[in-house]
């Protein structure tokens, strides 16, 4: 039978994620348009998205936060380029982002002092293996199998290395331990429901040191550039930006900052987060033709939450007929309005991938919950016929 009750907001997808509860254009209003991002009323826009962000994810006064341009993975890859190669480096990959990471520092950067540690999805590589004489590079939450790391417990606080983190699907949502971290990255369009275009950089004052004394071999954009002048550009990280940001999108995130605060700052956020998560656990519990891809219940995303579909008959399928299956569910629930892009990242093995970060409402997982079993109903019968 189908449903009733559809969820308020069909939006599921893990990037751009859903707008928090209640935005529309007039949360817009103020932005600082037409007005250079260098005079005072565009620079105090700035600042003010660094200074509400260092607030609310309790980032420590010594840490530097920057807006660099081209959402998380221009943060990262700034990180990447400006920082490694002054040491050996451990590359941490179980999914499609991780991986990516390795791409860039073996195929892009070359760099020879390199050791890949790799697991399969739905699990974690041995985080015993990272060696704190190296710098280490690694996704907290990686967005495309829902694996995240439970803790920093594996990272030494008095290490030599960088421990360089892709935090986005988990920044707000996931509690950071900051003395563990020396660089982390995340974007507006992810656990808040902003914006895509730029990203924030937090650096350690280690990161800080090696930025200033580290002269890399290859050549640097004026985008990934840190340094100007041979010293540490400070100005980058009190909001004068490298180049031009979008005003539009600087507001909007100055506005998912301020409804995070209305919901209880970070713990509110996770609290949201994870009981979306919990929602979603106590379905799975009960639904037999599916389960976590995460296997330890210790690193379970609860911000992307990825589902395999265990019931035989789909797994008797080759993977071209699984990702069709998936794609007609996900079409399914489209046409319904009732959810959207909920199918798994491509590069994922087949299956459903369910954002539940904090602009995500309960009501809406739990709603959405009794069409999945609906859609895969369905699927399964016109298959049958
Ligand atoms: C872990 C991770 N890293 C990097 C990215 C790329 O982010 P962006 O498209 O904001 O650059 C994503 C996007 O989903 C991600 O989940």
């Amino acid at each position: 039978m189908k449903p009733h009750a559809r969820p308020a907001n069909p939006c599921f997808s893990s990037g751009p994620c859903a707008k928090r509860p209640g935005w529309s254009l007039q949360a817009l209003e103020h932005a600082c348009l037409g007005r250079s991002h260098r005079s005072k009323a565009g620079k105090a826009k700035l600042k003010e998205v660094i200074d509400r962000s260092r607030a609310i994810l309790g980032v420590p006064a010594d840490y530097r936060i920057g807006i660099v341009p081209a959402s998380d993975t221009g943060a990262v890859e700034l990180a990447l380029w400006s920082l490694l190669g002054a040491r050996g480096v451990d590359l941490l990959a179980w999914e499609s982002f991780g991986e990516g990471w390795i791409t860039d520092a073996v195929k892009q950067l070359k760099l020879k002092d390199v050791r890949a540690l790799r697991a399969d999805y739905g699990v974690l590589p041995d985080l015993g293996q990272v060696d704190p004489a190296r710098d280490v590079v690694f996704t907290w939450n990686g967005t495309t199998s829902g694996v995240r790391v439970p803790d920093g417990d594996w990272i030494e606080r008095d290490r030599e290395g960088l421990a360089i983190c892709d935090a986005t699907s988990a920044a707000f949502a996931m509690d950071l331990p900051w003395d563990k971290l020396d660089v982390v990255t995340y974007s507006w369009q992810k656990v808040l429901g902003g914006e895509a275009a730029h990203g924030m950089l937090v650096l350690s004052p280690r990161a800080v040191a090696r930025a200033a004394g580290y002269v890399p071999p290859w050549p640097l954009p004026k985008l990934f550039r840190l340094n100007s002048k041979g010293k540490f550009n400070e100005a980058t990280f009190v909001g004068e930006t490298i180049n031009t940001p979008s005003m539009l999108c600087v507001e909007d995130a100055i506005d998912g900052l301020k409804w995070a605060e209305r919901v209880g700052g970070l713990k509110g956020l996770i609290a949201r987060s994870e009981a979306n998560l919990a929602a979603i656990a106590d379905w799975v519990e009960r639904t037999p033709w599916i389960d976590f891809l995460a296997r330890d219940p210790r690193t379970r995303s609860c911000t992307s939450v990825c589902l395999a579909i265990t019931d035989d008959w789909f797994r008797r399928l080759d993977q071209v007929a699984q990702r069709a299956a998936v794609k007609q569910l996900e079409a399914l629930l489209d046409a319904e309005r009732v959810a959207y892009d909920i199918a798994g990242h491509r590069d994922a093995p087949p299956g459903l991938r369910i954002w539940t970060g904090a602009t995500v409402e309960r009501g809406d997982v739990e709603a959405l919950l009794p069409w999945l079993d609906w859609a895969y109903g369905e699927i399964r019968r016109a298959a049958a016929a």
